[in-house]
């Protein structure tokens, strides 16, 4: 049977059920609802003209979290609560002190890009409880939103403002007793013209899901599949939603064999990010360079790991640190190394009817157990919202001076994110200098024959993912090793 879509939508419940299932938001507000202050600008979450506001509740706490509406499907709205920029406005017409901010600060010319930064700034106001905030939690939170126009310090000015101007309280106890009401107590199907979005929300469901429907196409984050429909035009039939699937949003730790922590497919990249940085903090810049702000709170490690992309920002340093990929479906769970996962381009270890249900990370030894260095680096041309050219990690474990084992990934450099043998057995149970390194980059050039593509050419490639190797020597050798303030652009600002 076929369960509306309802969601909480200017103060009241919206229900739609006449529209495909891979109809954006962004349509749905245009062209249904004529609410067309959301801009559509390139369809592909890039540019952030289209950025709404999502409430949604995660084990009983209230999010409010910024999305891209062009690559999100309307289904997903079910029991959430959407904002747009027609929303910010107070009830006696007063501008938003981000909005008035904006105006002061002069932070508009043409406009289009305007809704879309004051969502952004909207959430990032009402995540800071109208507090003031960093430079970089400003830019963070920027990270999406484009303008040809006014140039960014007048904006970045604006979201500085918004926090002197006279508070405007949000109601978020009201808004999560609104989104209580509208919790299903089991899974539900949204069927229109003979297509079904499945929407399960335990494991159980979802298992017996995958494995009546192993064809449906299993749906998370949409940062990926959402741009199949935009801009490839496919037409997809059912869908195995995961994002209400409690299970698969839990973060946990596991010390059964080695301590692992253990992040949910479902769980999105900004908190898994979070979540992993903790342990260790030399992926904080990869986490800010990871997408943008609305695509991490959209996107999942899951889909990441499952969609298995060569370029792809996650495996690199997942398959460095020694991961796992925890596989599901009726006949149990299956754990592989995760470079055991990736069998050529796009193709996957997946079996009919399993899914991806977690990723297992090794957490670091405390020393003197084991003395690991690790760094994980991105090269794109720009440093946010970028797709990398080449991704590198490094993990190694040293007893003294000596390397006891070396592991080294890549992505950009092959059909999938590889790791480097060749190069690693010159460094294992060898000294951990300069004469080795130098070895080992060479070696680079036997690993891997990278491709020429429109974002880099092999020989770029190559140079880059030996000098990259070189760097990582220079920040952790032993003797006068590279300071942060050296290699770090947010120490220069
Ligand atoms: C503007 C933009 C910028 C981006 N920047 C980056 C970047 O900097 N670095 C980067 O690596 N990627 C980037 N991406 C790609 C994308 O954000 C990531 O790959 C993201 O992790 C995908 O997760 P998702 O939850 O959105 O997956 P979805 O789009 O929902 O799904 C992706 C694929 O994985 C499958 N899938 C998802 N979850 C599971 C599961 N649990 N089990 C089995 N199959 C599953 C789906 O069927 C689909 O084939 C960007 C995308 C956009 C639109
Ligand atoms: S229209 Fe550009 S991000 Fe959505
Ligand atoms: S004001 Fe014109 S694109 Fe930003």
């Amino acid at each position: 049977m076929s369960e509306p879509i309802r969601f909480y939508y200017r103060g009241a419940v919206h229900t739609v059920d006449d529209v495909s299932p891979t109809q954006t938001v962004l349509q749905h507000l245009r062209e249904d609802l004529h609410c067309t202050g959301t801009k559509e600008g390139c369809a592909e979450g890039d540019c952030g003209a289209c950025t709404v506001v999502l409430g949604s509740l995660v084990d009983g706490q209230l999010e409010l979290k910024t999305v891209n509406s062009c690559i999100q499907f309307t289904p997903t709205l079910d029991g959430k609560a959407l904002f747009t920029v027609e929303d910010v406005q107070q009830a006696d017409g007063a501008l938003h002190p981000v909005q008035q901010a904006l105006v002061e600060c002069h932070g508009s010319q043409c406009g289009f890009c305007t809704p879309g930064f004051v969502m952004s700034l909207w959430g990032l106001y009402l995540n800071h409880d109208a507090q003031p905030c960093s430079r970089k939690q400003i830019d963070d939170a920027l990270s999406g939103n484009l303008c040809r126009c006014t140039g960014y310090r007048p904006i970045i000015d604006a979201a500085q403002r918004m926090t002197e101007l006279p508070k405007v309280p949000f109601d978020r106890a009201a808004l999560a007793t609104a989104l209580q009401g509208l919790q299903r107590s089991q899974g539900a199907t949204y069927s229109f013209e003979g297509r079904h979005f499945h929407a399960p929300r335990t494991l159980a469901e979802l298992i017996e899901l995958r494995a009546s429907r192993p064809q449906a196409l299993m749906l998370a984050g949409s940062t990926d599949v959402g741009l199949w429909v935009t801009k490839h035009m496919r037409e997809l039939n059912d869908i195995i939603y995961l994002g209400n699937v409690a299970e698969l949003k839990a973060i946990a730790t596991d010390a059964t064999h080695h301590p692992m922590l253990v992040v949910g497919a479902g769980v999105s990249l900004n908190d898994a990010y979070g979540a992993v940085c903790a342990h260790y903090p030399q992926l904080r810049e990869m986490w800010q360079r990871f997408a943008s702000l609305p695509i991490r709170n959209a996107g999942t490690l899951g889909g990441n790991v499952a969609n298995g992309s060569p370029i792809g920002d996650s495996m690199p340093w997942l398959i460095a640190l020694g991961s796992e990929v925890v596989l599901r479906s009726q006949a149990g769970q299956r754990v592989l190394p995760l470079e055991a996962f990736y069998l050529d381009y796009m193709k996957k270890d997946l079996q009919p009817g399993e899914f991806v249900e977690a990723v297992r990370i090794p957490l670091p030894l405390p020393l003197p157990q084991a003395n690991v260095q690790f760094r994980t680096y991105k090269l794109a041309k720009r440093f946010d919202q970028d797709i990398s050219a080449v991704c590198a990690a490094f993990a190694l474990e040293l007893d003294g001076g000596m390397v006891r084992q070396a592991r080294i990934a890549f992505g950009g450099m092959a059909a999938t994110a590889k790791r480097a043998p060749q190069a690693e057995a010159i460094l294992n149970g060898q000294p951990w200098d300069e004469a080795h390194v130098l070895d080992a980059m060479a070696a680079l050039a036997r690993d891997y024959t990278p491709l020429s593509d429109m974002r880099a050419s092999s020989d770029y490639r190559m140079m880059a993912a030996q000098n990259l190797l070189r760097r990582f020597w220079l920040e952790t050798r032993a003797a006068a090793p590279l300071a942060s303030s050296d290699v770090n652009v947010w120490e220069a600002v």
